[in-house]
């Protein structure tokens, strides 16, 4: 009977001429319910010496049969590589990979960047997990003074940790560490639970600022700054500075900038480094000036790409990032 399914299969495989018709013929003997497979279930039933015989038989053919099966497959895909070469369209063009976007977001921040760079400052990175210390207390912000209403926090339950809700902790950081004259910017995202709007979002991306030395005063800040806006908007703008309030700088300031069409809209804020800064990193009083500043990337991001809302940024439509 074996041998019979045999014969049967050597006939049939030559009347395969396709892949589906090979398909049926694999199901048909050595598939789950393949007659050969039919077979080798059923020697369990016979005597130990027919189940040897018979299974050794059985098992030989299956190889058989499924060596055919093998080359008739190698052969259809000869012949498809056949056919395909012979058709191939040498002057079509070609498939192009697609391709990733730098995101706006990045694209700014490496141009602040390159600025800030040509006037002598490195670019410094923090973590975004901060102590309270560095996001508040060494900054003059200490525990219940209501400064810390300004900035909306996350705080991380049961430890002393929080979101930082500014790129300002690293400026005590760096100071900590190291010693004046120095100069450095320090790009990075930020948190705070606050209502969505269209120019307010839970995270966002601060620049800080800092240039400490002897005789730093306002005159640089003002240079410095004006420098840097006519580099990076490459047009035309006014800059002004409106008193504000920073528990870290004194005097602080806030920084509007207008371009030819449209209102003054605020970019940073700024001051020069309070003494108690100065003093809670451990430099000597009195000996010190400098200026720090703190610009939202978002907002100079929406204002070169002219982006009307800052959520765009962070809402991973491909339609939007596929423009920059
Ligand atoms: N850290 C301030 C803010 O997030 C901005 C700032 C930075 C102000 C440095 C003064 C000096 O609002």
């Amino acid at each position: 009977m074996i041998n019979e399914i045999k014969q049967r299969a050597l006939q049939e495989i030559n009347q395969v001429n396709n892949l589906k018709e090979l398909d049926d013929f694999y199901r048909k003997y050595i598939g789950k319910k393949g007659e050969i497979t039919k077979i080798l279930r059923s020697l369990k039933d016979l005597s130990e010496r027919e189940r040897k015989e018979k299974g050794e038989l059985t098992n030989k053919i299956k190889k058989e049969i499924i060596n055919l099966i093998n080359s008739k497959k190698l052969k259809f895909a000869n012949d498809l590589n056949h056919q395909k070469t012979s058709w191939i369209d040498v002057t079509a063009p070609g498939l192009l990979p697609s391709q990733g976007y730098p995101h706006p977001i990045s694209l700014v921040q490496e141009k602040i960047e390159e600025s800030f760079q040509s006037m002598g400052f490195s670019v410094i990175e923090g973590p975004e997990i901060e102590t309270e210390h560095y996001n508040f207390d060494a900054l003059n912000i200490p525990k219940n003074h209501p400064a810390r209403d300004a900035w909306d926090t996350f705080w991380i339950k049961n430890f002393d940790l929080l979101l930082r809700t500014h790129t300002s902790p690293m400026q005590a950081r760096y100071m900590e560490k190291n010693n004046p004259p120095l100069r450095i910017i320090v790009p990075g995202k930020c948190f705070r639970h606050e209502a969505t709007d269209s120019s307010h979002d839970v995270q966002f991306y601060q620049l800080e600022g800092l240039m400490v030395g002897k005789n730093i005063s306002m005159a640089n800040f003002k240079g410095v700054i004006e420098a840097f806006l006519k580099d990076f908007f490459g047009s035309k703008l006014k800059m002004r500075l409106r008193p504000g309030y920073f528990p870290f700088t004194e005097p602080s300031f806030e920084v509007d900038i207008k371009r030819e069409k449209g209102g003054w809209l605020e970019i940073m804020g700024a001051g020069m480094v309070h003494p108690n800064v100065f003093k809670s990193v451990g430099y000597l009083p009195g000996k010190l000036q400098g200026f720090a500043f703190g610009i939202g990337i978002d907002r100079l991001a929406m204002l070169k790409y002219k982006i009307d809302d800052i959520r765009m940024f962070y809402s991973n439509d491909l339609r939007f990032l596929k423009q920059f």
